[in-house]
């Protein structure tokens, strides 16, 4: 079988290009064509791959017309998912999109429609789904030990926030919000754990922080990406370098009513001392809880009455190799059995959607008076089409 011709847009490879790079199959794929609107990208690419043979381009357009392009893997800020998505499908490719799917439910649903239309297939990057202590949580949940899952809590710190707030990420325009950049991810794996999607979702968010920060950015410059990730990168009101327009949300707080009667609460904080995601899930019978997320990790499930110290069953989890708890090669490899194979992911367009709408429509909620949104359904029919693996009709 001959392999498939990646096309990837976005060749920062110190940032979420890395993903493909690292981690695409060399038997079963190879690099067809990298593009970049930034000319030093694709200067660094010849110079760091003299061996590669493939097309470099400036324009995404360009890109997708390739024939030596079977697969685009769309490595972009979120802005750009919609349009590159809907053009790569409706010329027949395969498409890796990063999450978040869009920055809207009618963006999400353009997307959808043209996959489902064009029958180009479709994969949305929510790698969470693969990291070893949702997997874990889920494995505990689908046993029935905690019983019927009733009610599922969030909690997101994030010490590295602040790099949201030197880029693109800042500003409402090109990002939304943080609950979509961000909070996608969980939003996506309460929906998965608990076994359904919100239907009415009110949220309360705030910039109370990084708004008072000084020395910002000029209108323009770029910002240092890596900064915040250091450990001097604190208290967050000194920090300086930040974008001169940010206006997204620092502290995010949702409430989610799920369509099987599942309750929900998730509560992000860009400016935490410490990160991790904290979920806990509980059923009729019991509790499950993450103690570290992508690391070295604990699962901890709770069955009878007692102390929250003395859990009755601890998981010690080890991180797989490669990025985000392991969780980055397994993705890309469901990428390319799903479309060399057929096999049906379990990431899911729909579901990815559904964590879009969430997100964006509590971000709409925050912004007008925290009034309560209902999600609008998507059409039966492309549920049905993405439930059975996008399947050739
Ligand atoms: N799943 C994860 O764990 C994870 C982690 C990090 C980032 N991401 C996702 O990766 C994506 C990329 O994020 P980023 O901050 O690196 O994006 P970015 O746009 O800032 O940079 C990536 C590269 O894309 C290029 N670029 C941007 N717009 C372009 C366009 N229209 N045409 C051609 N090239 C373009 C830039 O020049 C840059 O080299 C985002 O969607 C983000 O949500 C996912």
């Amino acid at each position: 079988m001959k392999k498939t011709g990646i096309g990837l847009i976005g060749a920062d490879f110190s940032l979420r290009a890395a993903l493909i790079e690292c981690n695409y199959p060399r038997d079963r794929a190879e690099m067809a064509a990298v593009c970049d609107r930034n000319p030093e990208m694709l200067e660094r690419y010849r110079r760091e791959h003299p061996d590669s043979g493939a097309h470099l381009y400036s324009s995404y357009p360009e890109l997708i017309a390739d024939p030596a392009v079977d697969a685009v893997c769309v490595m972009v800020r979120d802005q750009y998912h919609e349009e590159i998505a809907v053009a790569a499908l409706e010329a027949g490719k395969a498409v890796y999109l990063e999450k978040p799917m869009a920055l809207t439910v009618e963006g999400c649903d353009r997307i959808l429609e043209t996959a489902f239309r064009t029958g180009s297939r479709l994969f949305v990057g929510h790698n969470m789904r693969y990291v070893p202590s949702i997997l874990k949580m889920k494995e505990v949940i689908d046993s029935g030990i905690i019983g019927e899952i009733q009610c599922a809590w969030v909690r997101h710190f994030i010490n590295y926030g602040s790099c949201y707030f030197r880029h693109w990420c800042a500003r409402q325009e090109t990002c939304n919000g943080l609950l979509l950049q961000k909070g996608a991810h969980d939003i996506d794996v309460i929906h998965w754990l608990a076994g359904g999607y919100t239907s009415r979702v009110t949220g309360m968010g705030k910039l109370s922080v990084y708004n008072r920060t000084k020395d910002r950015l000029k209108e323009g410059e770029a910002p240092d990406r890596k900064a915040s990730w250091k450990a001097d990168c604190w208290p967050p009101l000194s920090l300086k370098g930040l974008d001169p327009g940010l206006n997204v949300e620092d502290h995010n707080m949702i409430l989610m009513q799920l369509d099987n009667g599942v309750q929900a609460s998730y509560e992000q904080c860009m400016y935490a001392p410490d990160s991790e995601r904290n979920y806990t899930f509980i059923g009729t019978c019991g509790r499950v809880e993450n103690i570290g997320d992508f690391g070295d990790c604990q699962v901890h499930v709770w069955t009878r009455r007692g102390l929250r110290r003395d859990p009755d069953i601890i998981y010690h989890l080890k991180a797989g190799d490669g990025g985000h708890g392991g969780s980055d090669p397994n993705i890309v490899k469901a990428f390319f059995d799903f479309i060399r194979d057929g096999r049906n992911p379990v990431v899911s367009p729909v579901a990815a959607r559904n964590a879009v709408a969430a997100g964006a429509l509590a971000h709409y909620s925050m912004r007008h008076g925290n009034i309560p949104m209902d999600i609008p359904p998507l059409r039966p029919e492309l549920v049905e089409y993405f439930a059975a693996g996008q399947k050739p009709r």
